[in-house]
C-alpha cells in the first residue's frame, strides 16, 4: 500500500495539518505502507489559464506549459500512488488556494468533449482515472470550534468523489487545530484530556488505512470528536448564550496554551 498526502498548507511542515498528517502516517507505517508527504508549498504550481489548448486537436489533453512548472510530477505521484490524503487548512471557510490552484490543473487531463454518467449518476466528462479518481481521504483542519465552519469543504470532497468517481475511504475533520498543530504541549494536553485519544485515533486511522484500504465509522468518530471537556458541548455550542461564554473562553485559552 502506498499513500500519498497532498499538505495544502502554505505553513509546509511548519503547520498544524502536517502534524495531522505526521500522526496519521505513524500509523500507516506501522502497518507497513510506504508514505510520502507532498508539500504543495515547495513545489512550483502555475495557475490554470483556461486558454483550452489541452482541449485541441493539436495538443490533446496535454498542458502546453507543463514543462514550466512541478504539476506533472505530482499527477505522476499520485498515480502511482493507492491512495491519496487531500490535506488542506480551512481559508476563508473553503480549500486552500494551494489546493485549488493544484486541482484546476486537473482540467488538463480531461476531454471535456466526451460526456459519461458517472457512477453515482453524474452526467460529467471524461476524467483521467488514474489521477482523478484513486481513492482518497480528506483532512480538514481549522481553528473555529463550530460545526459550520469546516462544512463548505467537507462538501468540497463530498462533490469531488462524486463526479471524480472517486472513492472517499476517509475523512479527517480537525477542529481546535492549533491545539494540535504544535506536537504534543503538555499544558493543552492537561487542560483538554481529549487531545491524546484524537492522537491516537490518528494513527489508528493510518493503521486501517494501510491494512484495509479505509478508516472505520468508530475510529473516524473518535479522531473528529470535540476536545472540549464540557458535556454536551456539541450541542451547547449552537446556542447563542454558550456562544458568549465560548468567546470569553477562548481569549483565555489562547492565553494559556
Ligand atoms: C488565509 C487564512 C485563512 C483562514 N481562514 C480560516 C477560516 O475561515 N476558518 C478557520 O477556522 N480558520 C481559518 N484559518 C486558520 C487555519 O485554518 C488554521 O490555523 C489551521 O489550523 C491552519 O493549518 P496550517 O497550520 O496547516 O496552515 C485561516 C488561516 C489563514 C492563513
Amino acid at each position: 500500500m502506498k499513500i500519498i498526502a497532498l499538505n495544502a498548507s502554505y505553513r509546509g511542515d511548519k503547520g498544524h495539518t502536517r502534524r495531522l498528517i505526521d500522526l496519521l502516517f505513524e500509523g500507516a507505517q506501522a502497518a507497513g505502507a510506504e508514505c510520502e508527504v507532498v508539500t504543495l508549498a515547495k513545489y512550483k504550481l502555475n495557475r490554470c489559464l483556461a486558454c483550452d489548448q489541452c482541449h485541441t486537436p493539436e495538443h490533446y489533453l496535454k498542458c502546453i506549459y507543463a514543462d514550466q512548472d512541478d504539476v506533472a510530477e505530482i499527477f505522476a505521484k499520485i498515480a502511482a500512488a493507492d491512495l491519496v490524503v487531500y490535506a488542506t487548512p480551512v481559508y476563508v471557510f473553503g480549500i486552500s488556494g494551494l489546493l485549488k490552484t493544484f486541482l484546476d490543473r486537473l482540467y488538463w487531463t480531461s476531454d471535456v468533449n466526451e460526456m459519461r454518467v458517472t457512477r453515482s449518476g453524474l452526467f460529467f466528462h471524461h476524467v483521467d482515472e488514474s489521477v482523478c479518481s484513486k481513492p482518497f481521504v480528506s483532512l480538514i483542519c481549522c481553528d473555529n470550534l463550530d460545526p459550520e465552519m469546516p462544512r463548505n469543504t467537507r462538501e468540497y470532497f463530498r462533490i469531488f468523489a462524486r463526479f471524480m468517481d472517486a472513492p472517499h475511504v476517509g475523512e479527517l475533520i480537525r477542529s481546535g487545530g492549533w491545539l494540535f498543530g504544535y506536537g504534543h504541549n503538555p499544558k493543552a494536553a492537561e487542560r483538554f484530556p481529549k487531545i491524546d485519544a484524537v492522537y491516537a485515533a490518528y494513527r489508528q486511522a493510518g493503521r486501517e488505512l494501510a491494512r484495509n484500504g479505509r478508516i472505520s465509522p468508530a475510529t473516524r468518530r473518535s479522531a473528529n470528536q470535540e476536545i472540549i471537556p464540557v458535556p454536551c458541548f456539541g450541542l451547547l455550542k449552537r446556542l447563542r448564550p454558550f456562544k458568549q461564554v465560548m468567546v470569553q473562553k477562548a481569549k483565555a485559552l489562547r492565553l494559556l496554551v
